[in-house]
């Protein structure tokens, strides 16, 4: 399995944990950081909706607050026939806590693209300009 496949799978094996029960739409995510390490993380809905927390933040969040602070990829798993990309809160933190890492996204049918978080988000606004 090459790199990205191996990436995949982990965020379609996260995917299973998505706590969906309101969209019922499902979301793995698997972060890698520069050492290898991986976080995932899924989808965690709430009643009030709002609550509500993306997988590639669950993830961002779980290995920043284990001190992880370099990242290369993030593969985001969802069930759509073109899957999901990243939304604007997501891609905006992904931003500011990664820079201008890989985006591999990805469906249990084998659907594959890969972005740059630059090209997903342009013009971004960051502590370059404070
Ligand atoms: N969702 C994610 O987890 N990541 C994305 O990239 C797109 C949307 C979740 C949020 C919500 O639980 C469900 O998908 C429908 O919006």
């Amino acid at each position: 399995m090459n790199a990205n496949e191996s990436l995949v799978a982990k965020a379609l094996d996260a995917r299973e944990n998505a706590f969906a029960p309101f969209s019922n739409f499902k979301v793995g995510a698997a972060l890698e950081l520069d050492d290898g390490k991986i976080y995932t993380g899924c989808n965690v809905e709430n009643a009030t909706y709002g609550l509500t927390v993306c997988a590639e933040r669950v993830a961002l969040w779980k290995a920043i607050s284990e001190g992880a602070r370099k990242f290369l990829r993030i593969a985001v798993a969802s069930g759509s026939e073109h899957p999901a990309t990243p939304c604007g809160a997501c891609r905006q933190l992904l931003w500011e806590f990664c820079g201008d890492i890989e985006v591999i996204l990805a469906n249990p049918r084998g659907f594959r693209e890969t972005h740059r978080l630059a090209d997903l988000f342009p013009h971004p606004f960051d502590r370059s300009f404070l």
